[in-house]
């Protein structure tokens, strides 16, 4: 997995760029990025889960879409180690339960590296934009993944959406140019914060394709992992099976 980064204050600056984070998103991804969560949540609920667990929700982008998508009777949790963060995902919450009959989302503050959940309690975890955070040059990679791993049910399934290396060349370039010089700066500007956006995109740019993706699961003792490519490579979704 990389060198392994030093203690970069991931917590510190997603509690800076919370405020920003869902515009610049949209920015970014030319407002693709709620079509790619839809597919997600639609991954995650195919097996018919009871209980959904979001890892690094954040703003709660994808659980409120899976809470969207079923309706009502499961069980959905929200779980990151930004308060920043999970106050503007309770906001949206509560506003998009004013419009519409949804699931209530419990969402919990704590790490990924030691979560206060029994083993085998969610039949589906997802995470969207997040493993690269967990995953990427990061010295506790390793727990990280044994803990997504135990608190999954044996059979239940793990969906990740992510940033992918695109397997063409040009695409791939292009891709490079845009995440080096034009990412890091307007995301810089638009949120107050250069050296955020600058880790953000310099993990996105050198980050996984599917098919490294695919074997760090496998290792980490996932199995069935099969990945989709999306926006031409740049986005990747992930399904592996406990
Ligand atoms: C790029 S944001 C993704 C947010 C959201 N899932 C989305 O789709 O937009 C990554 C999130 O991961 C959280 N995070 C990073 N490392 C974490 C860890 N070790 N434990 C819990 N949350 C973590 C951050 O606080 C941040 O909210």
């Amino acid at each position: 997995m990389g060198n392994t980064r030093s203690d970069y204050p991931l917590k510190d600056f997603y509690t800076d760029i919370y405020s920003s984070y869902d515009r610049v998103n949209r920015i970014f991804t030319f407002g693709r990025d709620r079509s790619w969560r839809r597919k997600a949540a639609s991954a995650c609920l195919e097996g018919g889960p009871g209980t959904v667990l979001d890892l690094c929700t954040g703003t709660g982008d994808f659980i409120l879409e899976v809470a969207r998508q079923a309706g009502g009777g499961i069980t959905l949790t929200g779980y990151d180690f930004s308060s920043a963060m999970l106050n503007e995902a309770r906001k949206k919450f509560q506003r998009l339960r004013e419009r519409e009959q949804i699931s209530p989302v419990d969402f919990i503050e704590g790490d990924v590296g030691n979560m206060p959940f029994r083993d085998g309690t969610f039949d589906a975890v997802g995470i969207t934009f997040g493993i690269r955070n967990l995953v990427y040059k990061n010295s506790k990679a390793k727990l990280h993944l044994a803990e997504i791993a135990r608190v999954i049910r044996p059979g239940g399934q793990l969906v990740i959406l992510e940033s992918s290396r695109p397997a063409s060349m040009a695409w791939r370039l292009f891709n490079g140019f845009y995440l080096r010089f034009i990412l890091p700066y307007l995301g810089g500007l638009i949120s107050g914060n250069l050296q955020a956006y600058r880790y953000l995109a310099t993990s996105s740019k050198e980050y996984y394709s599917i098919r490294e993706m695919v074997a760090i699961l496998e290792e980490a003792g996932f199995r069935s992992a099969r990945g989709r490519a999306l926006f031409l490579g740049s986005v990747m979704l992930v399904v592996a099976e406990k």
